[in-house]
């Protein structure tokens, strides 16, 4: 999508969609929303909203997006404003944060209110909902990649459509997605939707401790050789589980460990599309390791190891992989591909 920097505020223009945790995605949905016209209030940490206040928010992709919304138009809050009602609510803060900025909302919001999670993970709308049963919590799932490359620039460096949870909240707003440039698919039970995403996500503490950019560390065979361990694991437990994970990408889930496990040159060839990741693109799990900051590692293969313990099975290399996350801080160093399949205990 081309653009130029003209937008609309969009400013008393009725209720408002609130993004619940201005980061990467908060800025870059929110932004997009009121660059096509809806009226958006961000509530974020300081550090951030004040780059916000300092360079406006400046909202980039791969498809060569460049729209810039300035500062005086921003609707920027630190605490969850009490004298409003969201058409709808984004959710967009770190799975670790989930219940805590849920109570948030659940304290300031007209209960009822229609709040979509836009998180990784399968368990965060059941997490809010305990910590808030008064909203009205729906499941959804971002299937790019958005990384803050300058303070208020926000680029997507992956393509995809959204997805979440059907509601009439949603439904209302569907046209304004599509004009943001958000297409939006709803679905009555988002779960398959959300496993399918969630191994693709078994990516993220892959590429975190490469230590390297998405598409460089997915050029790596012996990388890819981790992941494709880590998601057979995966769906042979979703397969026992009677769980069909959907499609995301442009692969059914199942044919994927088989194309990553491919000689890099052909590798390349058939993977064309999966590999239309501009080079700046990185898991954002990389930026809270380098940030010192704690990951969703439990949000992503700790769901894998809940499936096995449900059956009364184990999942050793997800397993793995999370303690390989964990102890990162304590050796805080780049992992080689040989490294890391000698960790997972994969062979040769
Ligand atoms: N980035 C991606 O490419 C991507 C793609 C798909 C899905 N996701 C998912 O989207 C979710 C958000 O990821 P992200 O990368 O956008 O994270 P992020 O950049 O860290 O943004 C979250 C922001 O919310 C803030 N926050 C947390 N609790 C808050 C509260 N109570 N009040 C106000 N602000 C609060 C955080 O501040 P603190 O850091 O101080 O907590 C942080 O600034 C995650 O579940 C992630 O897995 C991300």
């Amino acid at each position: 999508m081309h653009a130029t920097t003209a937008h609309p505020t969009g400013i008393d223009a009725g209720p408002p969609v609130l993004v619940m945790g201005a980061g990467a995605i908060g800025c870059y949905l929110g932004g997009c929303l009121q660059a096509a016209g809806v009226p958006m209030v961000f509530v974020g940490r300081a550090r951030v909203l004040d780059e916000l206040r300092e360079h406006g928010l400046t909202l980039t992709d791969l498809d060569a997006r460049r729209q810039h919304i300035a500062p005086d138009a921003l609707r920027l809050h630190e605490a969850v404003p009490a004298d409003i009602a969201p058409s709808l609510v984004l959710l967009a803060v770190k799975s670790g944060t989930t219940a805590e900025a849920a109570a948030l909302l659940g304290a300031a919001l007209p209960a009822g209110t229609a709040v979509v999670s836009m998180q990784n993970g399968l368990s965060n709308a059941a997490i809010a909902r305990a910590a808030a049963p008064q909203l009205r919590w729906l499941a959804g799932m971002v299937p790019f990649n958005v990384a803050e490359l300058a303070p208020g620039q926000f680029h997507r460096g992956t393509s995809g459509t959204l997805a979440a949870q059907d509601d009439p909240a949603l439904r209302a707003l569907v046209a304004d997605f599509e004009r943001a440039g958000l297409p939006l698919q709803l679905h009555a039970d988002l779960r398959a939707v959300q496993w399918g995403k969630l191994l693709l996500n078994l990516n993220n503490p892959v590429n975190a401790l490469s230590g390297l950019p998405l598409r460089a560390q997915l050029m790596t065979r012996g990388y890819r050789q981790c992941l494709a361990a880590m998601q057979l694991e995966a769906l042979q437990l979703l397969r026992r589980a009677g769980i069909a994970p959907a499609r995301i990408g442009p692969l059914p889930p199942h044919r994927i460990p088989a194309l990553l496990r491919l000689p890099t040159p052909l590798f390349r060839l058939i993977a064309a599309r999966m590999l239309r990741i501009d080079a700046k693109a990185r898991s954002s799990m990389a930026e809270d390791l380098r940030a010192g900051r704690v990951t969703e590692i439990d949000a992503l293969c700790g769901e894998v190891l809940r499936l096995a313990e449900a059956q009364g099975l184990t999942a050793p290399i997800n397993a793995r992989m999370v303690a390989l996350v964990k102890a990162w801080p304590l050796r805080p160093v780049p992992m080689s591909a040989v490294d890391m399949k000698a960790a997972l205990r994969l062979p040769g």
